[in-house]
């Protein structure tokens, strides 16, 4: 090993004064320029940040609490700072994703690079079995045992409830003559043919009793989690007892009698005797049983809010899906209710559902926290950031949908590309209850405009505020006409 005396070290430094401050300039220079290139590419998702906690959560909220909804938020950005921007709400880094490589990147990565974030209030409100709250071991077993009685099979026991469901309560209201506000009128059938199909209830006063509670439970869902009375989060975790101790004598009844139901809770209780890995717990079933209800009743009555709306607006469209719901018709006995096989003939019905859906964006974007470092397309996310797929920006892309604001369902005459079309998520928490929600759309149009036309009292575009599904604010009003018998 070399050592170098002071006196040599001295003379050393001296004679090459020159090159060693050239070596420690260029040392700095180098450290210089890699913070600024790794702060720059940090960086490349524009936006801002803001102070810390607050960010830009006052815009979010002024948005959220204004007639154009939450959405309008993001629409701003866009316009100020391109596609892909970042921003952040209540102390959180937010990037809202608006490409399908994007959307694939994530959907694909769900549980390993990107989670669902943990949301305090949510968690209390559905319940720590909900497979909106579990970890990744128990949502893949969870899911798969909740998974067939929601097979499009599984649903076709219930296709002639819900047909006459829906079709003796237009009847009555075409009968009376009588405005309605069909987002009402679908926030009812929706909750009334969920409690049919998962627990085979159909009492009025009770299901009007548990309607009350869930939608206690489904505000705190997002709301402030504090315990103190009159707040929504308190109103919420009351409900939520009062439920649960509603389902667990209910669970108790069904053990003890021996009476079978034709419902979702019946497959649960009839794997008491399987092994503990194929079975769920009576926490399980009741989480899951309460998310169901608030995961499927606004999203399905605000879809089907907006197709009303939609084939309001487009004559031809509402001509053509009745021409082939009356086809339907004619080939069935007078009478005669609805079977899935009629279902799977409507194909333009069924294209029809699909452009509501994309234009609608029930849910407006889908979010998920960075459990690592990592690059999404050429973005480098943080872990800890929350990155946001947003489905409405895809759905309305025009590279991917030709003129995205018209309304065409036989622009799914054509296959989609991979990622495009995701109105019910990808992935492992793609939506549970997709069949179920096809179902009940599908009938509900073929009832409606197979059997009447409508008046649109309200035209109003106005959403409702402070609300995180857009909805328009009038909800739809509508009054029916019934169509002569002769079609
Ligand atoms: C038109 C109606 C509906 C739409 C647009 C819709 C949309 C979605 C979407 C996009 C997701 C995934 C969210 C994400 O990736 O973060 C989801 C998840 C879910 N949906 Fe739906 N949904 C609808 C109706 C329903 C119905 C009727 C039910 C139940 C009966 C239901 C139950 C669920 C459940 C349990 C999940 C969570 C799945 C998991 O995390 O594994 N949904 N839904």
């Amino acid at each position: 090993m070399i050592v170098l005396e002071m006196g040599e070290l001295y003379l050393l430094v001296k004679n090459n004064y020159d090159i060693i401050l050239a070596v420690l300039l260029s040392g700095l220079v180098t450290s210089f320029l890699t913070k600024k290139l790794k702060k720059s590419s940090l960086d490349a998702i524009p936006g801002r940040l803001g102070l810390p906690l607050v960010g830009e959560s006052f815009s979010f909220l002024s948005a959220t609490n204004s007639t154009k909804g939450c959405y309008d938020f993001v629409r701003l950005r866009r316009q100020k700072y391109g596609k892909w921007f970042k921003t952040r709400l209540f102390g959180k880094v937010h990037v809202f994703v608006p490409s399908v490589v994007g959307a694939k990147a994530i959907f694909t990565n769900d549980f390993q690079l990107f989670n669902k974030g943990y949301i305090k209030s949510m968690a209390d409100a559905v319940g720590k079995k909900s497979l909106l709250c579990v970890p990744v071991e128990s949502h893949k077993r969870i899911r798969r045992l909740l998974s067939s009685p929601f097979s499009m099979d599984s649903m076709s026991k219930y296709v002639h409830k819900f047909d006459k469901l829906i079709s003796e309560r237009l009847k009555n209201l075409a009968d009376q003559g009588k405005c309605f506000v069909v987002l009402d009128f679908n926030m009812k059938i929706a909750f009334d043919e969920m409690c049919d199909m998962l627990m085979s209830i159909t009492d009025e006063s009770l299901l009007n009793k548990l309607e009350k509670d869930c939608v206690a439970v489904s505000n705190a869902m997002l709301s402030f989690p504090v315990m103190i009375p009159g707040t929504a989060y308190y109103k919420g975790i009351k409900a939520r007892e009062n439920l649960m101790t509603f389902l667990e004598e209910m669970i108790t009844s069904r053990r003890s009698s021996k009476e079978r139901h034709e419902d979702f809770l019946q497959s649960m209780l009839d794997r008491d005797s399987f092994p503990d890995d194929e079975k769920l717990d009576d926490l399980e079933i009741m989480d899951n049983l309460l998310t169901f209800i608030l995961a499927g009743q606004s999203t399905t009555a605000a879809a089907m809010m907006w197709a009303v709306k939609f084939l309001d607006e487009n004559q031809d469209v509402q001509n053509k899906l009745r021409e082939e719901q009356l086809s339907i018709r004619r080939n069935k006995p007078p009478g005669d209710i609805l079977c899935l096989e009629d279902l799977n003939k409507m194909s333009y019905g069924l294209k029809v559902m699909k452009e509501t859906l994309r234009m609608s964006n029930v849910l407006l974007w889908f979010p998920r926290v960075a459990l690592d470092d990592c690059k999404i397309q050429d973005f480098e996310i943080k872990k800890g950031w929350h990155v946001d797929i947003d489905a409405t920006h895809i759905h309305y892309d025009p590279e991917l949908y030709k003129d995205p604001l018209q309304f065409n369902p036989s622009r799914f005459d054509e296959s989609h590309k991979p990622y495009s079309y995701i109105p019910f998520g990808s992935g492992p928490r793609t939506c549970l209850g997709m069949n179920m929600a096809k179902v009940m759309m599908l009938v509900f149009l073929y009832r409606l405009t197979s059997g009447y036309t409508w008046t649109v009292e309200d035209q109003d575009l106005s959403l409702e505020k402070k609300s995180h599904i857009p909805r328009l604010k009038s909800g739809v009003p509508i009054t029916l006409t019934a169509l002569k018998d002769d079609n």
